[in-house]
């Protein structure tokens, strides 16, 4: 079976803490959006991964570490042959990994008659990445813990968006890592969004939309604080880090102006996408 793997972005994230275990707790909103991997899982014999990118083929990717642990769970004693075409940039904050394992393991649930439940999928999916309990239910949520404690926000309007990134990259450890030794600020930029979202304020909305790791990573990637100025040029009602960075994206009220500061960020050497934000990809 052949399924598209969609990207997310971050409209808030907050750090609230760091955890015995290492990790961090969050409060974030994420919705899904437009741009998307192609990933391909038919049942074999045995476990092969491809990748149209080279450097992605190992085993330490997503898509082989959820794999595993299903045919682990399971107990099942079959394979897959899972394909993936990458479009998502990496890493980057678009949670294109996390979605990569997400239809893996939906696929392979599926392919072999069901043998998790919903619940089980979804605590395998966790023990893959923090974002991959969100990529699997495919619909905007809050999302707090580690990232896969999950309420489903069903009234976000429509966004028209602009993805941006540059040369720069920073895996997500480091950026927690970075973050942990700055003297940031706490933020609440979740709870503001959800009041604001609750109270159908679409403006409250766009100014309520921020991220911890914004003067962290820029930091780390200028080019970060570059792309969201001009974002804002473009007309952006916000222009927002999304994860934990190095991926910005600017927020439009119209199809036309994201299209148009997708161009305008290329013709500076970036990569940038215009896309829109998606009310359901579950699979
Ligand atoms: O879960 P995921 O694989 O996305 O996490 C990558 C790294 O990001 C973790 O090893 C951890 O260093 C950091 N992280 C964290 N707190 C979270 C999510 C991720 O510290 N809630």
């Amino acid at each position: 079976m052949k399924v598209k793997a969609y990207s997310k972005i971050n409209l808030t994230l907050d750090i609230l803490n760091k955890r015995d275990d290492g990790f961090h707790t969050l409060k974030s909103v994420l919705v899904p959006i437009s741009l998307y991997d192609s990933i391909t899982v038919e049942k074999s014999g045995e476990l092969s991964f491809s990748c149209d990118i080279p450097e992605l083929r190992g085993d330490d990717n997503y898509c082989v570490r959820a794999a595993k642990l299903f045919f682990q769970k399971t107990g099942i004693s079959g394979g897959a042959a899972i394909k993936l075409q990458k479009h998502i940039p990496y890493p980057a904050g678009l949670g294109g990994g996390s979605s990569d394992a997400a239809a893996v393991l939906n696929c392979l649930n599926a392919l072999y008659d069901f043998p998790l439940t919903r619940e089980e999928l979804l605590a395998a999916g966790a023990a893959v990445g923090s974002d991959v309990p969100f990529c699997m239910a495919g619909v905007p949520s809050l999302c707090e813990g580690r990232g896969e404690i999950l309420t489903h926000l069903d009234s976000i309007p429509k966004l028209y968006i602009t993805v941006a990134i540059g040369g720069g990259r920073m895996p997500t450890s480091k950026a927690f890592a970075a973050y942990d030794e700055s003297a940031v600020k706490p933020t609440d930029f979740t709870d503001k969004f959800v009041a604001a979202l609750k109270n159908g304020d679409r403006r409250g909305m766009t100014s309520a939309m921020g991220n911890a790791f914004t003067d962290v990573c820029a930091k780390l990637c200028p080019e970060t604080k570059e792309m969201r100025s001009r974002l804002r040029s473009c007309g952006a009602e916000a222009a927002i880090l999304s994860g934990s960075g190095p991926s910005v994206f600017g927020v439009f009220a119209a199809k036309e102006r994201s299209v148009a500061a997708a161009k305008d960020l290329r013709a500076r050497g970036f990569f940038a996408v215009d896309c829109e934000t998606l009310e359901n990809v579950s699979q």
